[in-house]
């Protein structure tokens, strides 16, 4: 595979880390199962990272898929990339809102945990449905329209992603939510193994 289309698909395995750990919470809190706030650290950790994730993937992809509509003749496939650069604009703009509550209060000096938790959810839904989109209809035709000298350059262009908390070093503000998930996949997996041994 080549490196800058390995880069994007890691990139959405990683979206889907954080949301598929985070999930379990944002759900029980807003269908009322619970009345206890998702961990408002951990969700900011995943606004912020998302909000800097996209300020790398958005535009990579954005160049790709400016050049494919170029050499496409198919209509559909046009169309669903047009769709896929308008989503960008949404989802940017979604999540940059949920970031600015971060930095807004209630009267009580709290930030507005009943806006962010269903406009992160919304975000969600819209990014995971994006990513399907991406894998089904946009990455299988990078490597069948560009050479691999094109690739390269448009790599080089855009250098390597330093991912703060999935990569090397995590930074220090995304240490807890890597744990969060860490363990949550760590418990994921003891469960699927043990079902593997429930005889019935
Ligand atoms: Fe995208
Ligand atoms: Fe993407």
């Amino acid at each position: 595979m080549e490196k800058v289309v390995a880069q994007l698909t890691l990139d959405h395995v990683q979206i889907k880390r954080i949301t598929k750990s985070l999930e379990h919470q944002v759900e029980r809190y807003l269908q009322g199962e619970t009345a206890d706030a998702p961990d408002l650290n951990l969700i900011r950790a995943a606004v912020e990272y998302a909000v800097r994730s996209d300020q790398y993937h958005h535009p990579l992809e954005e160049t790709l898929l400016l050049k494919l509509e170029e050499r496409i003749a198919d209509h559909e496939l046009q169309h669903m990339f047009i769709t896929i650069r308008q989503q960008h604009v949404e989802l940017d703009n979604l999540i940059k809102n949920i970031a600015g509550y971060f930095s807004t209060t209630d009267a009580r000096g709290l930030v507005p945990t009943g806006k962010i938790i269903p406009e992160y959810s919304k975000y969600v839904a819209m990014q995971l449905e994006h990513l399907e989109t991406e894998d089904t209809y946009f990455y299988p035709m990078i490597e069948q329209l560009f050479s691999s000298d094109e690739l390269e350059a448009i790599q080089a262009r855009f250098g390597l992603r330093d991912d703060p908390l999935f990569g090397a070093n995590t930074e220090d503000s995304f240490k807890p939510l890597c744990d969060f998930i860490l363990a949550y996949e760590a418990q994921e997996s003891a469960v699927q193994s043990d079902q593997l041994f429930v005889v019935e």
